[in-house]
């Protein structure tokens, strides 16, 4: 699908570590950083040099297997990388699964087996993520125009994960599979997530059209778009759903006006623990993300980074397992 990969392992036995993609450098230019200890891991997750929450449980995964092999310990790599960000759920669930894996191996074969055990969860992001748009092309198809009318929010593409995308997935598979797909792309202030959503597409060659944050109600009130489709951070046990703040505003326009509203995620991003979208905890970030004008200023930022969809606004949850009502999640198996 791409040539580039958002993380992958390089360096040797004696030298290990990761090279990313800076996501803080798209679209302008394609660079690479490459993390050798877990500082370095835990910044590029902290200043979204990597971004998405699959691709933060995974990088965050290879922080722990570049601390061991640093020498520092388990559980110190897991509170620092821990308290990088709060709400994409993949970082806790990463770091619980290696925490379950290397509390169980040897000493002497733990650092390894960190290794192993991240490779394991970037290569299954990737499957889970291929998976997610196999699951989700009928509902593309099912769209009686084309092409295919669909709004997505914030970058939910293989940039935010390990391969694929979530949301971006199933537009992808359409696209393989000749079905003609129009993307609204919106902008994703303050961050501006949906120039990489652009740039993802044009790469692909896939039709989009970068608008306004504010224009969505506008365009789906004109009966532009036939099904929103958005990516997660965090879902709680009854369907809510935490995403880029903004997904909340698309859900209500798309059920104002009758029109599918689905969340894409891999089950990793469900909070089983979590009962409602009311304990999901939302990232508060710099006003300095509003650019020099602003912060520089006396006026005071709110800059929450997520929001929340309740689950009676979500028309389905496509995950990797399939397509389930946002009320339906306790039949997902874990
Ligand atoms: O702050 P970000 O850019 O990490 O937020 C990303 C999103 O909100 C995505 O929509 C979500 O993580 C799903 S990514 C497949």
């Amino acid at each position: 699908m791409n040539e580039l990969r958002t993380i992958c392992e390089d360096g040797d036995a004696a030298h290990p570590s990761v090279l990313i993609l800076d996501q803080t450098r798209l679209p302008a230019q394609t660079a690479f950083v490459r993390l050798t200890n877990l500082e370095q891991a835990a910044h590029a997750i902290r200043v979204m040099q990597v971004r998405g929450a699959p691709l933060i449980g995974a990088t965050a995964a290879y922080g722990v297997a570049l601390a061991l092999s640093e020498g520092i310990a388990l559980e110190q790599a897991i509170d620092v990388l821990a308290a990088t960000r709060p709400t994409a759920v993949n970082l806790r669930w990463a770091l619980e699964r290696m925490r379950r894996v290397l509390e169980k191996s040897a000493v002497a074969t733990r650092h390894d087996r960190a290794w192993q055990e991240a490779r394991a969860i970037a290569r299954e992001d990737a499957e889970a993520n291929a998976a997610i748009g196999r699951h989700g092309l009928p509902r593309l198809q099912a769209v009686g125009r084309r092409p295919v009318q669909a709004m997505t929010h914030c970058n939910a593409g293989w940039l935010a994960t390990v391969a694929h995308g979530t949301a971006i997935a199933p537009i992808y598979a359409a696209h393989d599979a000749g079905v003609a797909v129009h993307v609204w792309v919106s902008e994703t202030r303050p961050r501006n997530q949906g120039l990489l959503t652009a740039w993802e597409l044009a790469h692909a060659g896939i039709p989009h059209t970068l608008i306004a944050d504010n224009a969505a109600g506008l365009l789906i009130m004109q009966g532009k778009v036939d099904l929103v489709i958005v990516g997660a951070d965090r879902i709680a046990a009854n369907g809510d759903t935490a995403n880029k703040v903004g997904t909340y505003l698309k859900a209500l326009a798309a059920r104002a006006h009758d029109i599918p509203f689905y969340v894409a995620a891999p089950v990793s991003t469900i909070d089983f623990a979590c009962p409602n979208g009311g304990a999901i905890p939302i990232e508060e970030r710099d006003g300095a993300e509003f650019g020099d004008k602003v912060s520089r200023g006396d006026t005071p930022v709110a800059n929450p980074a997520f929001d929340v969809t309740p689950a009676q606004l979500i028309t389905g949850i496509i995950t990797e397992q399939g397509v389930f009502p946002a009320a339906g999640l306790a039949a997902i198996k874990r």
